[in-house]
């Protein structure tokens, strides 16, 4: 059975062709993930590997311990480096094009970056000690623990040292959710839901890892976490999705749900696991609300018609009913009221209208992101067990299909509108979205099907068969696009789905 057809006909209408057949198999290229950093030298091996976790009386500076837990037991100066390569000026997007335009923090870098919209120009900073860096703020020597960042960076401070933590220690936590890596330091307890990587591990969630996800207020949690961010319209800025944090807070839940999610049955930590996922879920849907207003004011400013720009602000007012949703619902499963934080990137976030620019764009998050998204709200749908969850992942599937749709007629009306450097600019952004969704994504921090949350590999498997059998049709049918790059159809079905 076809089980996209709906999906691929509604968006060949909007693309502007109908009867295209999918697309056939090929091969495309395979994208790996960058290796882990290897330890600091300085982050202190630990000396004697049976000493007692948690709290070594030795040495200064970044501690490692046995179970790889990292801390600061004294301050200490950091390699202010930044190695990455100057702004060459031939990148496609700008936020700085010298090093006197980086003056939002210590020793500002113009750098050659490349991000979701392709290669570009940013600002970055290195800290040589706190006294560089924000209030509440310490730097985080480059190298240190699991730390992704290429140089010394602020970090967000609930503890400065070991001192700071009667009894304990003062730890560094390096979470890379799949989109972005937040840095934190905060006291560990007893009370905390992990100690180490190790309380993490298990088979089916080989990614995770023992950090703190989330700083609400002045206080923070260390939990078990791992890949969550979750496949959409993600607002992007200098190349990487950003989303507000955690707030404490019950004004941006929706208001009622058909049925209550049935939380009790669940295991504490399978709760605290999908409470999890859905807090990231919401907040990037809530951060969809200002990529949607960016994108509407992107479509004035290159004259677009009036049914593109409606179309472009109901989709914001859908996306904040996304959010509401994935904030009930995880507020349900933590038990506690969740909503989001101030997110500063909406304000601060370049409008950018250059042509190739919105295209690669629209593109890589409309066309590719939401048509995935839609199809996997509709699969997620499915399989979630709670009447609650399921008509609340039905309801965020049908927008994004529509959402998905809007993004196939914008893009066509772009390629009529400006032709060749819009249709370059969209060869190149299937090109790299097709490479992007090669191979299934790192383990979320729960597989669940029950609570809508689909295995790693049948994720991948999902994303390639509707890259296949939607996306690259869509695409062909388009004038003077080609069907080069089209990923290759999983030889099986996803766990779960339907035949
Ligand atoms: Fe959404
Ligand atoms: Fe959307």
């Amino acid at each position: 059975m076809d089980r996209h057809r709906s999906l691929r006909m509604t968006l060949l209408l909007a693309a502007g062709a109908a009867g295209c057949s999918s697309a056939k198999s090929r091969d495309i290229a395979v994208v790996t993930l960058a290796e882990p950093q290897a330890t600091a030298d300085d982050a202190g091996a630990a000396d004697d590997p049976a000493a007692p976790a948690p709290r070594p009386q030795r040495s200064a500076g970044w501690m490692q311990e046995a179970d790889g837990t990292v801390h600061r037991a004294s301050t200490v100066r950091c390699d202010a480096t930044i190695a990455q390569r100057a702004c060459a000026g031939t990148e496609r997007s700008f936020q700085c094009r010298t090093d006197a335009d980086c003056t939002q923090g210590p020793r500002g870098k113009c750098v050659s970056s490349f991000g979701q919209i392709g290669p570009y120009c940013g600002c970055e900073y290195a800290c040589e000690t706190d006294a560089e860096c924000g209030p509440s703020e310490v730097c985080v020597c480059k190298g240190t623990g699991a730390l992704r960042e290429e140089h010394s960076v602020c970090a967000k401070a609930l503890c400065a040292v070991d001192a700071d933590c009667p009894g304990s220690t003062c730890g560094l936590s390096a979470y890379f959710n799949g989109c972005w890596e937040q840095v934190t330091l905060a006291c560990r307890t007893k009370d905390d839901a992990c100690q180490s990587d190790a309380d993490c591990a298990s088979d089916a969630n080989p990614g995770v890892a023992c950090v703190v996800p989330d700083i609400e207020g002045e206080s923070a949690r260390w939990e078990c976490a791992g890949i969550s961010c979750a496949i959409g319209r993600p607002l992007v800025v200098e190349g990487a999705p950003r989303a507000a944090p955690r707030a404490p807070r019950d004004d941006w839940r929706a208001p009622a749900a058909p049925t209550e999610l049935d939380v009790a049955s669940l295991p504490p930590e399978v709760r605290e696991r999908a409470a999890a996922h859905y807090a990231a879920v919401a907040a990037l849907e809530h951060a969809s609300i200002a990529s949607f207003a960016r994108f509407s004011l992107q479509l004035l400013a290159l004259g677009a018609p009036a049914a593109l720009v409606g179309e472009a602000h109901r989709a914001a007012l859908d996306e904040l009913e996304h959010a509401r949703l994935a904030y009930d619902i995880a507020s349900r499963l933590a038990g506690r009221a969740i909503g989001p934080g101030p997110l500063l990137e909406a304000a601060t976030a370049p409008v950018g209208a250059g042509v190739a620019e919105v295209v690669e764009a629209l593109v890589e998050e409309g066309c590719v992101g939401e048509t995935l998204g839609a199809a996997e709200g509709r699969e997620l749908s499915r399989i979630a067990a709670d009447p609650a969850l399921a008509a609340a992942l039905e309801r965020i599937a049908a927008d994004e299909e529509r959402h998905a749709a809007l993004s196939w007629r914008a893009l066509s009306w772009m390629l009529a509108a400006f032709g060749e450097p819009a249709r370059a600019a969209a060869e190149r952004a299937f090109s790299r979205a097709a490479a992007r969704f090669a191979v299934d994504p790192a383990p979320g921090l729960l597989a669940h099907e029950a609570l809508g949350l689909l295995p790693a590999h049948a994720l991948g498997a999902l994303r390639r068969e509707v890259l296949a059998e939607v996306v690259a049709p869509c695409r062909a049918a388009l004038p003077g696009l080609s069907r080069d790059n089209a990923p290759a159809a999983p030889s099986s079905s996803p766990r779960g789905a339907s035949t």
